[in-house]
């Protein structure tokens, strides 16, 4: 039996049609049944649903040999005991560095004076500021980071923007990207090797789904 761990909402829904190109089909909807494991149309294949957080390390245990998750969340846990074989390119988005309107973002970084930014992002904010030589205090959010500098709490922000609206919504412009992000296909490293016969005809068949 191989598992692929998925998180329920926009990944779950964005990989659907990407396994029903590939034959795959789940035998039930997490958001009806409420089940965490589930069946699919291969009779060696389940589906277990975690928390998108939690994907990577479920697949870098070996407790599901496949996931599919955000480069985002890549980036916060790191990609040891994992490989990453493919771009799913669904859940496109980019993680942004936005102020509200207005804050002149460019001559603070001119100046070399300290910013504080709010994100839940902050291993891949470190590395971003760290790179562009910008001094910054990082605070951990979990949530709702477009609150942060509304409220007093952070001078800006690095948070995943999709659309534009929720920025444009709280007043905030985005001055930066630190990453275009998409959804990956993770598998453990051991697990590609010992099960590489099991493995890797999935796989191909994913990749023939992404870019038929
Ligand atoms: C993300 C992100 C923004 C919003 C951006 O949140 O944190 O709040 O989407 O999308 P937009 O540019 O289309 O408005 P999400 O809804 O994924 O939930 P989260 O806050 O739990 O991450």
């Amino acid at each position: 039996m191989l598992t692929l761990a998925l998180s329920k909402g926009r990944i779950y829904e964005e990989t659907l049609p990407l396994l029903a190109r590939a034959g795959i089909a789940p035998a039930e909807d997490p958001e009806l049944s409420r089940k965490l494991i589930i069946g699919t149309s291969e009779p060696n294949l389940r589906i277990v649903i975690v928390r998108a957080a939690d994907v990577p390390t479920y697949v870098q245990y070996g407790a599901a040999e496949l996931g599919v998750t955000g480069k985002d969340v890549l980036m916060e846990h790191g990609t040891q005991g994992l490989a990453v074989p493919l771009d799913l390119a669904i859940g496109r988005c980019r993680l942004c560095v936005a102020v509200p309107a207005g804050f002149d973002y460019a001559s603070v970084v001119r100046r070399g004076a300290r910013l504080r930014v709010a994100t839940k992002y902050v291993q891949a904010a470190r590395e971003h500021f760290a790179s562009k030589g910008v001094h910054v205090d990082l605070i951990k959010l979990y949530g709702s980071m477009e609150l942060a500098p509304l409220a007093g709490l952070a001078d800006a922000i690095v948070d995943l923007v999709s659309s534009g609206g929720t920025l444009r919504a709280n007043r905030l412009v985005e001055v930066e990207e630190v990453a275009p992000i998409t959804s990956r296909l993770i598998v453990n490293q051991a697990a590609l090797k010992t099960r590489r016969e099991e493995l890797m005809p999935l796989i191909d068949r994913l990749e023939q789904a992404v870019a038929p």
